[in-house]
């Protein structure tokens, strides 16, 4: 099956989306929500709020160029972030005190968002020059509490067994929902490697989880292969896991998959999200997963 015809399988409505906005964020290590709109709107922005979090503001796209020029940018008052990636991370139940790990954390957006709720947060990534730019970020973005390790995530758990309150694995993954127009770097073997490396991911994000902790798996792409089948793969492996339902609190999504090319998944792989590109929303696929 072509790239376009499997798609279409999941949801028609993903071929048809627009991205006609854009979203940001602001950076409480630098900023007060007020006062950085404020600013935005003396050099003529109308940020709007998007509804579901009071400190995450959207604009229509003819601003992207415009907005880096601002001082709120500038500052590092702002971060500009995909919506469905701010929604994923928000969706981490973090509690003051938390030590959570980013498993796969370049260019570090989503460790910035665990930094300001969490007492500690652990960012890994295994690419020597991803790693130094992501560094570069937190340093840029004033946050204090994050540790940094060039290291691979398949293995974190050796050395981390049962050491975090919070784990976030936001997969290396097809990208699915970044190709625009042309196909051109897709294929069925790309996306099976992907699945593979995504299985031992999955289990290391699992085994470094405390007793009781919450972990997001979650990728930018729509093959099932990398989503539903990786879930079901750690729950099958696991038994004691159990998905916890996402509230969603806007339209475009669909609740995960039942069953994909005659493959049937557990009924709890049905409480995975996979966001719908709409707006300032990108293509998206997250499950949220309780350790017993
Ligand atoms: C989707 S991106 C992460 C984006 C990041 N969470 C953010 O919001 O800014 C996936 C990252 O996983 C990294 N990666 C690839 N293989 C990995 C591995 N074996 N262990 C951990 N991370 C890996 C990639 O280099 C890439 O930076």
């Amino acid at each position: 099956m072509e790239f376009f015809d499997r798609v279409k399988k999941i949801n028609p409505k993903i071929l048809k989306a627009t991205k006609d906005r854009f979203s940001f964020r602001i950076n409480h290590h630098r900023a007060n929500t007020q006062e950085t709109i404020d600013l935005l709107q003396k050099e003529g922005f109308l940020p709007e709020p998007v509804g579901w979090a009071d400190d995450v503001f959207v604009l229509p796209m003819e601003d992207r160029k415009k907005i880096i020029k601002t001082q709120a940018y500038t500052q590092n008052r702002i971060y500009i972030q995909n919506l469905s990636s701010i929604f994923a991370a928000y969706s981490l139940d973090i509690a003051p005190d938390d030590w959570v790990l980013d498993l796969a954390a370049a260019p570090g957006g989503k460790s910035l968002i665990f930094s300001e709720r969490a007492g500690k947060v652990s960012a890994v990534e295994p690419d020597k020059s991803r790693f130094f730019r992501m560094k570069r970020n937190f340093k840029e973005h004033g946050a204090k509490n994050i540790q940094t390790y060039n290291k691979d995530g398949r293995f974190i758990y050796k050395a981390c067994p049962a050491w975090f309150d919070q784990v976030f694995l936001d997969a290396p993954c097809s990208s699915e929902a970044h190709i625009d127009g042309e196909v051109t770097w897709w294929s069925m073997r790309r996306v099976r490697r992907f699945s593979k490396l995504q299985k031992e991911l999955i289990i290391s994000a699992y085994e470094s989880l405390k007793p009781g902790g919450q972990m997001i798996y979650a990728t930018c792409t729509y093959a099932p292969e990398e989503n539903e089948v990786v879930v079901d793969f750690l729950l099958q492996k696991y038994p004691e896991a159990t998905l916890i339902e996402v509230e969603v609190p806007f339209e475009n999504y669909q609740k995960g998959l039942r069953e994909w090319e005659e493959k049937e998944f557990s009924q709890e792989v049905a409480k995975c999200v996979r966001i719908l590109p709409q707006g300032a929303y990108s293509g998206f696929f997250m499950a949220k997963i309780k350790k017993a």
